[in-house]
């Protein structure tokens, strides 16, 4: 019921969508993944424990929790048939193609989950995405890098099986002896993930959405969400923070780029900064600053990127301009540095965005799918063309 948190009547006249998933105060700086504060999940859960709240409503209890973990390892490996597909795209694809390309492939492998009316198979289905994210992510890198690909480990956490999958310096089974999985880093990734797992109705959520109202078969949805995603205003922004800071290049310089973002001639913006319903800190912004201090302090890297990145940031808050357009920094402000504090490679951000983001986008479909009276989303335009006019034989124009 949005008029319970809704301070302006007008406001679900406009709404596009009613959800009980997420809630977001764009003003207080509120975030509640199913009622529950973002900052005590991001404080006290792993990250498959904030995806079953997603997806089920409630927090998991111990036994179910462990269920839970059991299944989502179980569905994390590949069908080998689908590892070949990675052999078809070129060294240098961008990660986000392959994946774009396998997860929308899924179907023509689990014809089973494409009986959507049955809320069995939707639940499978669900967990099948959720588990299997990680590991076609990381085989995209491995493929990208010419390494072998690495299955994922029935014993290993969430966390712990990408970080394997991504670095084991070896093919088989099971962690190289000397790649130590750090667990800090594990803890760095639980964040992250869960603080990207969920947020209403931004745009690749939206996209997911649609395409789930016409029917399309769930993996269609996801890739079509995934593809949302890859754009630099939406999840590509963590990657775009790192090349706008690598063009930077020094504190002295950050001045200039501050004007630039300022000039409305100018196309140059401040990658990181803004968010089109926070008007004031993006809560998940708060978190991850401080968890972006703890790991380069572990890792012993005063990463100069990370030294201009509190440069820009102080800068821009300090600035008119930045103020009254209460421009803040936003959530892939810091993410980007803390993946790369975890050797992710740029290219990689957006991906590690989709893993994060599949809890939400499936919580998404099982709840459009049980509401079967949802309609087609058809959202209509104002035309601003030309006027009626008549047709003109092409010697005549
Ligand atoms: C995510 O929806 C979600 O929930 C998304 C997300 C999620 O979890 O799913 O939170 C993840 O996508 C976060 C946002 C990541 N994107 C970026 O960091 C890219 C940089 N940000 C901008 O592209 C922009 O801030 C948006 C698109 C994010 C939001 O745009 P708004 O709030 O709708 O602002 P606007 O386009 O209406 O602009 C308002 C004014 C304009 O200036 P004026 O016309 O008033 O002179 O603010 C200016 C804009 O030019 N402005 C910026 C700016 N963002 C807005 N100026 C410089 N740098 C910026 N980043």
């Amino acid at each position: 019921d949005l008029g319970c948190f809704t301070h302006d009547p007008g406001f679900v006249a406009t709404a596009s969508c009613s959800s009980k998933i997420t809630f977001i105060d764009g003003d207080s700086g509120v975030l509640l993944y199913r009622g529950y504060p973002i900052e005590q999940l991001a404080e006290s859960c792993e990250f498959t424990e904030v995806a079953y709240l997603l997806m089920n409503g409630e927090l998991p209890n111990q036994s179910q929790l462990q269920d839970f973990n059991l299944e989502i390892n179980d569905r994390a490996i590949i069908h080998e048939s689908l590892r070949k597909f990675f052999d078809g795209f070129h060294y240098d694809a961008h990660p986000m193609a392959m994946l774009v390309g396998v997860v929308g492939s899924l179907s023509a492998f689990y014809h089973s989950d494409l009986n959507i009316k049955d809320p069995v198979s939707r639940k499978v289905c669900a967990t099948r995405l959720i588990g299997k994210m990680p590991t076609i992510a990381a085989a995209s890198y491995r493929h990208s890098v010419g390494r072998p690909f690495v299955y994922p480990r029935i014993e290993l956490s969430y966390c712990e099986n990408f970080l394997n999958m991504m670095f084991s310096r070896s093919s088989q089974n099971y962690i190289d002896q000397d790649h130590y999985i750090d667990q800090d880093f594990v803890k760095a990734l639980n964040l992250l993930f869960i603080l990207h797992a969920d947020h209403e109705q931004n745009a690749s959520t939206s996209t997911v959405r649609l395409a789930a109202s016409t029917g399309a078969n769930p993996y269609a949805c996801i890739a079509a969400g995934i593809a949302a995603l890859w754009g630099p205003a939406h999840g590509g922004a963590n990657e775009a923070v790192l090349n706008m800071l690598a063009e930077i290049g020094t504190v002295e310089n950050v001045p200039k780029y501050i004007a630039k973002a300022k000039d409305p001639e100018d196309p140059f913006r401040l990658m990181g900064f803004g968010h089109r319903v926070y008007k004031n800190f993006d809560p998940r912004a708060t978190i991850i600053r401080k968890t972006c201090h703890e790991i380069l302090k572990k890792t012993q890297s005063s990463d100069p990127l990370f030294e201009l990145a509190l440069a820009v940031e102080e800068q821009a808050l300090k600035d008119d301009y930045f103020i009254e357009r209460k421009l803040y920094p936003n959530v892939d402000f810091y993410s980007g540095i803390i993946y790369k504090a975890l050797n992710i490679p740029v290219e990689m951000f957006t991906v590690m965005f989709a893993i994060a983001r599949t809890a939400g986008w499936v919580a998404h479909w099982m709840e459009m799918m049980e509401d079967a009276s949802t309609p087609i989303s058809r959202p209509r335009q104002l035309y601003v063309g030309p006027t009626r006019r008549d047709f003109q034989p092409i010697d005549e124009r």
